[in-house]
């Protein structure tokens, strides 16, 4: 036994050239691995990337990030563009992709007022169908989805953007037809569908003041009523400008406060100027004006992406401040590439938002985050 234990000793003085090994931490070298024990590190995925396409992507993902969440494919207009045709051929392999590579897979997203099939609101003569059918159409489209990927999907995006910027609830057709329950019904449905999944409510600018305070009402309100409510996730679609990390730490802690995990989904930090309002109606400022928006089609200005890192690592810092509620931080993307932030809030731009180049190379920002992560203790 002894001689082993100085053989083992010996080898370990070896490898590390001198140094006691006993003593020395493996260093992270990849976000994975540097963010573990703190959050899951995620990513959303395209097409390309979860059928296995894109092998540059497929390289990064399984190396990088511990989570997944389908960009698109799991939206209601492509899981059932046909009342009663599911096709879930695609998200399947969505899901086979992360469970090969043993990530944290969320489904997203159940109910959403935007990319719904055409036939969900309307009978066969075009008119809109009472309360008590979209109810079934939504139990129907819950179950069957959240039922098909039972105790696969570990969370999911139940109501996505339910609530406006001032809090009040979005006057969308669900909210029109069947009135504010339908943000009720949609967890209970889940929640039969898969008793131990994770069930979220998602949306962006969460750190405006109005819209914390109407979804913390909207929670407490689900919460008095019974119904369970796992998460809240806070949309990350951040500029240089924007938001305020107060505001942005005194929703996570609001949120915190209800009793729910913290998760901030679909991060992207845009390194271009928001476009202004009221531009006035001379054509000839609009070359100039072209060129105002998008002003780095060949590349960041090292100054903008030092600007850019910074910020990147302020939000992160604060994310690590509060690990004990955050419980998962995704990426809206891989490259800066396939971002949609390149055609958002103006079409055809080339932005910079994502950790990894339109090659799927690292960025630096990458390292810096990684030992940012590493001098957090767990
Ligand atoms: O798949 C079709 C393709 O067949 C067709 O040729 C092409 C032509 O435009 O369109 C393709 O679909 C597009 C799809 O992205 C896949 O690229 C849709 O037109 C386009 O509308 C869709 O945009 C998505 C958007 O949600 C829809 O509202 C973005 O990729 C996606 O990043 C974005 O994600 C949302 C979150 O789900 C919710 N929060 C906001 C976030 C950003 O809008």
């Amino acid at each position: 036994m002894k001689l082993f234990i100085s053989i083992a000793v010996a080898g370990c003085l070896l490898m590390l050239g001198g140094e006691p090994c006993l003593a020395k931490e493996k260093k992270a070298t990849t976000l994975r691995e540097a963010f573990k024990g703190k959050f899951y590190i995620g990513t959303a995925l395209n097409r390309a990337q979860y059928m296995g396409y894109d092998t540059k992507a497929d390289e990064v993902v399984k190396k990088q990030f511990s989570a997944i969440v389908a960009e698109n494919c799991m939206k209601s207009e492509n899981l059932q563009p046909q009342e009663g045709k599911f096709f879930f051929d695609e998200a399947d392999k969505f899901v086979a992709y992360g469970e090969k590579n043993k990530m944290f897979v969320t489904g997203h997203t159940l109910i959403w007022h935007s990319q719904t099939p055409r036939w969900l609101f309307v009978d066969k003569d075009g008119k809109e169908v009472s309360r008590e059918v979209l109810i079934e159409r939504m139990r129907n489209h819950i179950h069957t989805v959240v039922g098909h990927y039972k105790g696969r999907i570990k969370g999911w995006d139940v109501v996505n953007e339910a609530i406006e910027d001032d809090g009040s609830f979005r006057k969308s057709r669900f909210y029109k037809i069947i009135g504010e329950d339908f943000i009720k019904l949609a967890f209970q449905f889940a929640h039969e569908a898969d008793p131990d999944a994770e069930l979220y409510y998602n949306d962006y600018s969460m750190y405006l003041p109005g819209k914390r305070e109407g979804v913390v009402r909207m929670v407490k309100s689900l919460q008095a009523q019974g119904v369970k409510i796992d998460g809240i996730g806070m949309q990350g679609h951040v500029g240089m400008d924007y938001p305020a990390l107060e505001d942005e730490e005194n929703s996570i802690v609001a949120f915190a406060s209800l009793g729910v995990k913290v998760m901030i989904t679909e991060l992207d930090l845009s390194a271009l100027p928001a476009p202004k309002g009221n531009r006035g109606a001379n054509i000839a400022d609009v070359a100039a004006y072209q060129e105002q928006i998008n002003p780095y089609k060949k590349g960041l200005p090292a100054n903008v992406e030092a600007a850019w890192e910074n910020r990147y690592l302020d939000f992160f810092k604060l994310f690590l401040k509060h690990k004990d509620k955050i419980t998962r931080v995704t990426l809206w993307g891989v490259s800066d590439k396939g971002s949609w932030k390149n055609n958002f809030p103006v079409r055809g731009r080339t932005d910079y938002p994502l950790l990894f180049d339109r090659d799927y190379k690292a960025k630096n920002i990458v390292s810096k985050l990684i030992n940012l992560a590493a001098q957090t203790k767990q």
